[in-house]
Order: C-alpha cells, then sequence, then structure tokens
C-alpha cells in the first residue's frame, strides 16, 4: 500500500533536528509507561540529571499504584494517568501516603484515553513506554500536539505506519528501541545517499542454536530468561521467538525509509553492538555499547545532546568476545513472515502484531505451545492476505484488523489447546491402559 515508502524524508534523520526552540532549563518529559521497564529506567535518567529534565506528568495501566504514586511523589509530577478507572480510589490512597500531610496531590486522570490526553498536554517530549499497539492513539497524539515523540513504542508505528508518517514532522521521532537508537547515531556519520544497508543485531534470545525441534517443549519460564537483557514479557516472549526482530526490521524500514531486502538481521549474542550501518564505500559503522536502555532512552529524551554517564561504558582493560552469526530462518521463521507483512503493508502489520500478541498470552497461560505461537500468526495472516493496495489506512482500519486477528488467533489457540488437551488425555489414558 502506499505510504509506506512515499514519504519525501525519512521519519527519523538524525541530521535533522525538529525542535526550533533552543532548551533553557531543564527540558519537559511526560513519560508514558512509567512503571514498566522502559519508564522505570527513564526516571532513573531524570532524576540523576535534574538540571536536563523534569517530567510533568505519568502514565500507566493502573496495575502498580504504589510504584506510580512513588513515582509521582519523587518526581513531584502534575498529573498521574491510569487507564484503570477502578483504581483511581487505590492510587488517591497511595499518593496520600506518599504525600506530606497539606501538600496538594497531582491531577489523576483515568480511564482509556488518559494516555492520549496526557500525550497531547504540554511539554517537550512524550516518552511513549507503553507496550503493545494500545501505544498507538498516544503516539498519533503527540504528534498532532507538536511535541518530539521519544518512541519506545515501536508496535504503534508498525501497525499505524501510514498514519505515523502522515502526521509526523521531519525530525520529530526520535526512536528509543536499541538497534534504531544504534542505526540512528551510525547514520549521523552519512548521508541517505552514502547508506547500502542496514543491519539489525540480534542477540538471538534464550534460544539461540535450538533447533525446531528442540523448540518445540520449552516452557514460559525458559522463555522469559533472556540472556542479555531485562525487558517486560510481552517483548521478552517476543526475544524468544524472534518476533521482536521482525518487528524491528519493519521499524527500521518505516524510520530509516529504506527497502526491506537492504536490512539484514544478524545474531550477536552479546549485545554489545547494537546494530550497524554499511555504507557503499563498504564501509560499516557499528554503534556499541554493554546492554542497557538507559543509553538509548538518554538519546531519546536528551536528544541532540548526549547525556553525560547515562549508562556504563566498556572496560577495555578486560578481555571480551563479539561473536556473529547468521540468522537460522527455519527455527525462526518469524523474521520473514515480518518482512512479508511489511511488504504487503496496510493492515497486513496490525494483524501480525495482533495475532502475535494473542499468542503471546495463550503461551504464557500454558494453553499454547512455543512452536504454536508462530504457526498461529502464520496462519491468521495467511487467512488475512493481501490487504486492499492505494487506499490509506484510517485508525478504524487498524482497530478492524486488530479486533478480527486477535478473535481468530484465539480461536485457533483454542483449538490447539483443546487438541493438546485431548491428546494429554489419549496418552494418559494409554498410559493407563499400559
Ligand atoms: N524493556 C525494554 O528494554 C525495551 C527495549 C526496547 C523497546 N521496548 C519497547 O518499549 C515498550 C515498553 O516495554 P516495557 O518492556 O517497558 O514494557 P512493560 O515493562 O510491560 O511496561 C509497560 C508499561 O505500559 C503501561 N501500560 C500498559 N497499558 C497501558 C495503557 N493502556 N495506558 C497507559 N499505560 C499502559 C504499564 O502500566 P502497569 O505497570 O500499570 O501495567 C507499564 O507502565 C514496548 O513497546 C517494548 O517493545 C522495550
Amino acid at each position: 500500500m502506499g505510504g509506506m515508502s512515499e514519504s519525501p524524508a525519512p521519519l527519523a534523520d538524525p541530521h535533522l533536528v525538529f525542535d526550533p526552540v533552543a532548551d533553557d532549563g531543564p527540558r519537559d518529559i511526560v513519560v508514558l509507561g512509567s512503571t514498566g521497564s522502559i519508564g522505570t529506567q527513564a526516571i532513573d535518567l531524570v532524576l540523576r540529571n535534574p538540571d536536563r529534565f523534569r517530567v510533568t506528568a505519568l502514565s500507566a495501566a493502573g496495575g502498580r499504584v504504589a510504584l506510580l504514586a512513588e513515582q509521582a511523589r519523587r518526581l513531584r509530577v502534575r498529573t498521574v494517568a491510569v487507564a484503570r478507572e477502578d483504581v483511581v480510589p487505590a492510587l488517591r490512597e497511595a499518593l496520600r501516603e506518599e504525600y506530606g500531610a497539606g501538600e496538594p496531590l497531582p491531577d489523576i486522570l483515568a480511564g482509556p484515553d488518559a494516555a492520549t490526553e496526557l500525550a497531547a498536554s504540554d511539554c517537550h517530549t512524550v516518552l511513549n513506554g507503553i507496550t503493545g499497539s494500545i501505544g498507538l492513539a498516544p503516539t498519533l497524539a503527540a504528534l498532532e500536539a507538536g511535541r518530539t515523540l521519544a518512541l519506545a513504542n515501536k508496535e504503534s508505528l508498525i501497525v499505524g505506519g501510514p498514519l505515523v508518517k502522515a502526521l509526523a514532522k521531519p525530525g520529530q521521532i526520535i526512536p528509543v528501541d536499541s538497534e534504531h537508537a544504534a542505526l540512528f547515531q551510525a547514520l549521523a556519520a552519512g548521508t541517505r545517499a552514502d547508506v547500502r544497508k542496514l543491519v539489525v543485531t540480534a542477540s538471538g534470545g534464550p534460544f539461540r542454536g535450538r533447533t525446531k525441534a528442540d523448540l518445540a517443549n520449552v516452557t514460559p519460564a525458559d522463555a522469559l530468561a533472556h540472556p542479555t537483557w531485562a525487558m517486560g514479557p510481552v517483548i521478552t516472549v517476543n526475544s524468544a521467538t524472534l518476533v521482536n526482530k521482525g518487528l524491528e526490521v519493519i521499524e527500521a524500514h518505516l524510520l530509516y525509509d529504506i527497502p526491506f531486502d537492504r536490512i539484514e538481521v544478524v545474531v550477536h549474542p552479546q549485545s554489545y553492538v547494537h546494530s550497524m550501518v554499511e555504507f557503499t564505500d563498504g564501509s560499516t559503522l557499528a554503534q556499541a555499547t554493554p546492554p542497557d536502555m538507559r543509553g538509548p532512552i538518554a538519546i531519546g529524551i536528551g536528544w541532540p545532546e548526549r547525556v553525560p554517564d547515562a549508562a556504563p561504558a566498556f572496560d577495555w582493560s578486560k578481555a571480551s568476545t563479539w561473536e556473529f552469526f547468521p540468522l537460522d530462518t527455519e527455527a525462526f521463521p518469524s523474521v520473514g513472515l515480518a518482512r512479508h507483512v511489511g511488504e504487503l503493508a496496510g493492515t497486513a502489520p496490525a494483524v501480525f502484531n495482533a495475532a502475535n500478541e494473542e499468542c503471546v498470552d495463550a503461551f504464557l497461560a500454558g494453553a499454547l505451545p512455543f512452536t504454536g505461537i508462530m504457526e498461529t500468526v502464520t496462519q491468521v495472516v495467511a487467512e488475512h492476505g493481501t490487504p486492499s493496495a492505494g487506499t490509506s489506512l484510517t485508525v478504524a482500519d487498524v482497530l478492524e484488523a486488530e479486533t478480527w486477528a486477535r478473535a481468530r488467533a484465539r480461536e485457533l489457540t483454542a483449538t490447539t489447546t483443546s487438541s493438546a488437551t485431548a491428546a494429554t488425555r489419549n496418552q494418559t489414558t494409554a498410559e493407563a491402559r499400559a
């Protein structure tokens, strides 16, 4: 579908600075998803750099009100937002406990649109650290309101690529995903015409080196044990299936407007090199740090300046080994499928992502085997077919496609569960007979 490659300039470009107004004093930041892995690391950076950053508002789903109240008090925010209205009394209570007697409490916003409302509120930068495609509306709201968008929530770009492209001004999006922050920094070394390809690195996840057959019986606990990164559960399972890498290939295509056949994935178990850009003269520039998301988050909220000591650097007095391997596309078909849906564009990436989110939930609940995740997603994507070309995507199209994909994935996983249960029952019966 159009939109994907029609943009005159790439969405993210290190040579462009969106904000025409020089910052004097701390930069006002709104943190969406403040209680999550990205959010808490962003707050650590802000608290260590009060001269550079000030958080004006926080938003979360509402699962961790005590943490949210503590963050609000430490940062002295104006507003706290939660998606779940039922937690408002508990949040108010937690805030009262945190704040001293007689101290005014921050305003509370609640409801499914609370994060979207905050995304448009007065600030310099919105950090979108929400998990899942629910982050699309806040992404669009931040762009529309003219805020710089530090984007960790890759799902919003993936499901709503053309919508994001239509709204974003040059330089308005700064990527926070470590790979894209790495590409951003490496791309600064040349012009667009100099770029031959993007090389996205993948740790390979906890199941690197396993064959397709080996993966049949891995458990949620195995999948949640990521070797190099400590992240939220969805992205951690997505790292085990390499769906996350597939999403990142689509994200790289959308952010940097480089065709899929010029975006390569290479497995690099140490996660030291976060991605690379190969230039036309044969030179490759890599961005490297020990794995720590505070580096890319600092690029996201601090650009075009670097934040001193954002994250630890390498200790070159110690020996280290940096390895690179080609991707095993048979054991990990997700990257190929992601390229396919990225090429199809339209609603196909949204279907891929939504079906995957449902399957991850089913897997974590013990209702779907690990390999069932990609089998189910592949089937849902195939049934969705080729989205109509030439039409412009709307938010309603995305939501409709997602609703369908989730329902279809749930139907298929229910079938898988009942046949798996039946298989177990048959086996148990056979064992009992033996
Ligand atoms: N973690 C990483 O290292 C990493 C690296 C690269 C990219 N990313 C991307 O960053 C995003 C966040 O990942 P994460 O690992 O930080 O996830 P996470 O730890 O699961 O945190 C998710 C955050 O989003 C909040 N949230 C969920 N639904 C919400 C809603 N409807 N409105 C407002 N807030 C909502 C959660 O609130 P509750 O606490 O109340 O549930 C929590 O604060 C994802 O898109 C992920 O792919 C993460």
